[in-house]
């Protein structure tokens, strides 16, 4: 709450600009009449979100992607091999272009993001009735997306258990809605 008074003295006195950052932004949002839209509560309550939306799903995929790369001598000899990481320097950043040169890592990212999806199921709530599998799922109930279980489901992803990340090289690996790390429809991540 220091922070976001602080700003709103910053853009006050035109010491800050209103695409500055994240809290500057949220504060500019404006009504028609030029009230502010969100509260400092809220807006607090939107940068936490982004934090933690952003840090522990990164840092999950993360893990995971190094404990495949530790089982998997195969991967793992791939990563290493990569075209890019034989041109940088140790220490050396990568820049935005590397990430798209680094194709098999990427696979290798794609395809822990199936068998470990960081978020392994979410919430929605039914806006009307409709019927799945015979079974009528009525207005108003709140359900449950499973990714983990799309994830390991056979008739979508063959030999499901098996860590491939070869599965990726196909452009559409699998029909809409079912690569579903990241949900889907308007709510899904904006990190994606
Ligand atoms: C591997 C990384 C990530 C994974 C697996 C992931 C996964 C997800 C999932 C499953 C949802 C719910 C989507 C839905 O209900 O349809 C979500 C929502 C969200 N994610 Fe991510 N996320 C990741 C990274 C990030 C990053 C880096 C940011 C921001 C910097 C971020 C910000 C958000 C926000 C703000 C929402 C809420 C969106 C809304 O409700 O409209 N995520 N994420």
């Amino acid at each position: 709450m220091d922070l976001i008074h602080e700003k709103r003295v910053e853009l006050k006195e035109q010491r800050a600009s209103s695409q500055q950052d994240l809290t500057t932004c949220l504060i500019k949002i404006r009504n028609e009449d030029g009230s502010a839209v969100l509260s400092g509560e809220e807006i607090v309550d939107n940068c936490i979100l982004v934090m933690l939306a952003g840090h522990d799903t990164s840092s999950i995929l993360l893990t995971f992607l190094v404990k495949h790369l530790a089982e998997d001598p195969s991967v793992h000899a791939a990563v290493v091999n990569e075209e890019i990481a034989k041109s940088k320097a140790y220490g050396e950043l990568l820049t935005w272009d590397d990430l798209a040169k680094m194709k098999y890592t990427w696979r290798v990212a794609m395809e822990t993001l199936r068998v470990a999806p960081p978020i392994f199921c979410n919430f929605r709530t039914i806006v009307k009735d409709f019927e799945y599998g015979g079974y009528l799922i009525p207005k108003e109930w709140q359900i449950i997306w499973a990714a983990c279980m799309t994830h390991m489901d056979e008739t979508i992803f063959p030999d499901p258990s098996k860590f491939d990340p070869t599965r990726f090289e196909q452009q559409n690996p699998a029909p809409p809605y079912s690569l579903v790390a990241f949900g889907g429809g308007p709510r899904m991540c904006p990190g994606n």
